[in-house]
């Protein structure tokens, strides 16, 4: 694992962008089509406005979510959401969504569809993942109630429920996650920085993130 630390967040956000779009870019030389995965939640969005300003061959880049809350999009919580506002658009609105949620009442409804999908997309070439004080990842939160598949199992995405968090979510696996040939985690605050030493000495069980350091890049600033 690396720990890059930056003297702020923006600086950060600017860096982490740029660095991202090299490696799409240098895939994009060497392959037809690139695949990506970002994660949703209150920390990307500066990453993707960056990241959705760069002149690249978006038309064939695919990007999927790490993971998505079971709401539909017209909800301020559907990270299908922020991706199509703050990721699609400009130069990147020529990339192809690669859905993690369909209108359905709950995800087991659509997971065999959701998981072809995500299948003929893979494998990732990189993926930006987000962590919270808890020490999910993605989805992967400690006392879910798939947690066990998620982490060592062979699906490609799981329903995940878990206390405390409200409503049902789907994610990618660590199967998934940790095959992607280049990883980035983005936190920032000294909880969340605390949060990631102490996953270091943790199983997967109790700290998901643990289940992808190895070999992860972690994006880091104070605020
Ligand atoms: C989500 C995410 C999730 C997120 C972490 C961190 O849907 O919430 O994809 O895994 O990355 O919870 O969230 P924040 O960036 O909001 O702290």
């Amino acid at each position: 694992m690396e720990f890059i630390e930056y003297p702020d967040a923006e600086m950060m956000m600017m860096n982490l962008a740029n660095t991202l779009a090299g490696e799409v870019r240098q895939a994009l030389s060497q392959q037809e089509t690139v695949s990506i995965a970002v994660p949703g939640g209150s920390t990307p969005g500066p990453v993707f406005d960056a990241l959705a300003a760069v002149d690249l061959d978006w038309a064939r880049v695919r990007v999927m979510l790490t993971d998505e809350r079971w709401v539909p999009e017209t909800s301020p919580r559907s990270n299908t959401r922020l991706l199509r506002a703050r990721l699609l658009t400009g130069h990147a609105r020529a990339a192809t969504l690669v859905p993690l949620y369909l209108d359905a009442p709950t995800p087991e409804e659509c997971l065999a569809e959701l998981a072809a999908t995500i299948t003929a997309a893979l494998p990732l070439r990189l993926v930006l993942l987000g962590m919270g004080e808890d020490m999910h990842t993605a989805s992967l939160f400690p006392g879910a109630d798939r947690l066990q598949e998620g982490l060592t199992g062979d699906a490609v995405i799981l329903p995940m429920r878990a206390s405390g968090v409200e409503e049902p979510r789907v994610t990618l696996t660590a199967q998934v996650l940790g095959g992607a040939l280049s990883r980035h985690i983005v936190i920032t605050g000294a909880a969340k920085r605390a949060a990631l030493e102490r996953a270091r000495g943790l199983p997967a069980e109790q700290a998901p993130v643990a289940a992808i350091l190895n070999g992860s890049i972690i994006h880091w600033a104070e605020s």
